[in-house]
């Protein structure tokens, strides 16, 4: 199902589409952005209730630095004053997060407009073509992203990249969760688990120190599940720098789909989100720099840690990071990653 989403000041038409399961599960998606618009889930219930963070209009989507649903590239997370060498060569990236490079850029994957290739009743595949030179990257790209709405409540995100050149890949979505379908109220009351021994600390600026450390004993170990109201304002230096979570988990799974990344539950309506990736890291933020001044879908504005995000990922700043998964892609390679969620309720 197709519908106008308006346009933006250009002019540029943008289309949300639908997906639509036989659980009464929907998820709607804008060719802007390849964004996650909407996901309507049912509670323990039956009570459906939208469960993202969105904007109401295709300008709140440009206008903003939130990334809300979007898919991020070239590289998602932060790449230390925008600068990596590949073969040999230096390249200075576009700095839009102070003196690094953030989600790709000032104008990164999640402000374009991506190209339908396919649209079927349970699955929509976006793609687009960023050009050498696009935000400082070498090579031309072509990505393709496809989105999958099975019978299982799993929303399956399938991502592919070719190049021209040898470059740098490092795909991720950004949708910002809250599974109580009160977009307005804070994450605070989710219970979250990840299943990760180890993580990336980070500095002042939260790049990445280059430490692979062990979780066990800190504050940011959530390998039992955790209630965020109960450790995200303890005194603790990784919380204190981020103002809460906005970390880079070391997954236990390593790259293995079959095995959970991670489970949020939100123990009132009994929605879980669980998730599942081949990647071998995921961010996990807990939407620690949303502050009231992005007007949301039905003119909320989003407070402080109205959302929390699983972005999967390899580590960030990897290009600068010898001991990081690579995330060099060179000519005739194809990137290749999927993840899942699976939206579910238990008593
Ligand atoms: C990521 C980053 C955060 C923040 C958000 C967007 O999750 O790690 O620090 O930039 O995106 O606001």
């Amino acid at each position: 199902m197709k519908q106008s989403f308006g346009q933006l000041q250009d002019g540029t038409a943008v289309s949300r589409y639908c997906l639509r399961n036989e659980q009464g599960v929907t998820v709607s998606l804008l060719d802007l952005g390849a964004v996650i618009h909407e996901i309507i889930v049912p509670d323990r219930t039956g009570q459906l209730a939208d469960i993202t963070l969105g904007f109401a209009t295709a300008q709140g989507y440009a206008e903003s630095t939130t990334y809300f649903g979007a898919v991020i590239g070239r590289c998602a997370n932060r790449i230390k004053d925008g600068a990596f060498e590949l073969a040999g060569q230096p390249y200075q990236l576009a700095k839009n997060n102070g003196a690094n490079h953030l989600h790709g850029g000032l104008f990164g994957f999640d402000k374009r407009l991506w190209t339908v290739d396919s649209l079927t009743a349970d699955s929509i595949e976006f793609s687009l073509i960023s050009v050498d030179g696009d935000q400082g990257y070498p090579g031309t790209l072509f990505v393709s992203v496809c989105y999958r709405l099975d019978n299982n409540n799993q929303l399956s995100i399938e991502y592919r990249a070719t190049t021209d050149q040898e470059t740098l890949v490092n795909l991720t979505q950004h949708a910002y969760f809250n599974l109580s379908g009160q977009l307005g109220s804070t994450v605070l009351d989710h219970q979250v688990q990840i299943f990760a021994d180890h993580y990336t600390p980070i500095d002042a600026s939260l790049i990445p120190t280059g430490a692979i450390a062990p979780l066990a004993g800190s504050l940011l170990d959530l390998t039992q599940a955790t209630l965020l109201a109960d450790v995200i304002d303890k005194p603790d230096e990784q919380l204190l720098l981020a103002g809460g979570y906005d970390h880079n988990y070391v997954l236990n799974s390593a790259g293995d789909l079959t095995q959970p990344a991670a489970i949020v539950r939100h123990r009132a309506s009994g929605r879980v989100l669980t998730l599942y990736t081949d990647q071998p890291g995921m961010q996990f933020y807990s939407g620690n720099f949303l502050n009231g001044n992005a007007l949301g879908k039905s003119a909320i504005a989003y407070p402080k840690r109205s959302g929390l995000c699983l972005e999967t990922q390899r580590f960030p700043d990897a290009p600068n990071q010898p001991d990081f998964p690579s995330v060099t892609l060179r000519t005739g390679e194809t990137w290749h990653s999927t993840t899942v969620f699976r939206f579910s309720v238990e008593d």
